[in-house]
């Protein structure tokens, strides 16, 4: 188990898309650690989000580390628009390009951080010949593509695996968890090992954004 303190990655997805500068600033102000930002494409997965100048533009406004998600194939093309664009890590699914280890070795190369996106059907085997280009493993708890589902347990094994395959590397990665997380499946992530959580509607949707990222962590008066 890593004894690291768990970092909170609210997904402006579940934000308020006409006020994005404005809720980047209040979820940093109450405790945010990284701003998770999904770039969908309608064709990786079946729904649109945004794209680089939409982080560039959110940039000015808030400045804790920008975790983008990538949710687009082709990946590689846009991998110098999004590192611009002031992402801080870049993430990936490994089924969005042929050849996974060059585009961690891109993304290293434009100076960020590189992550690895397991989907739920996507076995661990998929990253652990590139384990020393990762900076962060994702596993996503739901299919990407949208907010608001319900977390998959049968994801949780999968944490576990990584965290025992991250402890082996000696390799400082990060272990984050999107999809489904809330302040009740929250303690199951960390349980199984995850030290960073990705929750958009457990953050945006509850009124004291503070009190809902306190309460993913586990601190002040959390389920
Ligand atoms: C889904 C995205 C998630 C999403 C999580 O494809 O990768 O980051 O915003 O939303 P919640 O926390 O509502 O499940
Ligand atoms: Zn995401």
């Amino acid at each position: 188990m890593s004894p690291a303190r768990i970092r909170i990655a609210p997904s402006l997805l579940a934000a308020d898309f006409a006020r994005l500068g404005e809720e980047a600033r209040a979820v940093a102000a109450a405790g945010a650690d990284w701003l998770h930002l999904d770039i969908m494409d309608g064709h990786f997965v079946p729904n649109i989000s945004y794209g680089p100048v939409v982080v560039a533009a959110l940039r000015q406004h808030c400045a804790i580390p920008f975790d983008v998600h990538l949710m687009i194939a082709p990946a590689d093309p846009y991998l110098e628009g999004f590192a611009k664009a002031g992402a801080d890590l870049i993430s990936v699914h490994p089924e969005a390009g042929p050849h996974l280890h060059r585009t961690l070795q891109t993304i290293r190369g434009l100076g960020k951080r590189a992550g690895v996106v397991l989907n739920p059907a996507t076995s661990v085997a998929a990253v652990e010949n590139v384990l020393d280009l990762c900076d962060l493993i994702l596993v996503m708890s739901v299919n990407p593509g949208f907010g608001g589902q319900s977390f998959l347990d049968s994801q949780l094994p999968k944490i576990a695996a990584l965290r025992r395959m991250i402890d082996q590397s000696g390799r400082e990665i990060a272990l984050q968890v999107d999809g489904g997380v809330t302040a009740a499946t929250a303690p199951r992530c960390i349980a199984a090992g995850a030290d960073v959580l990705v929750a958009g509607t457990a953050v945006f949707g509850a009124p004291d954004y503070a009190a809902a990222i306190a309460a993913l962590r586990g601190e002040g008066g959390g389920r």
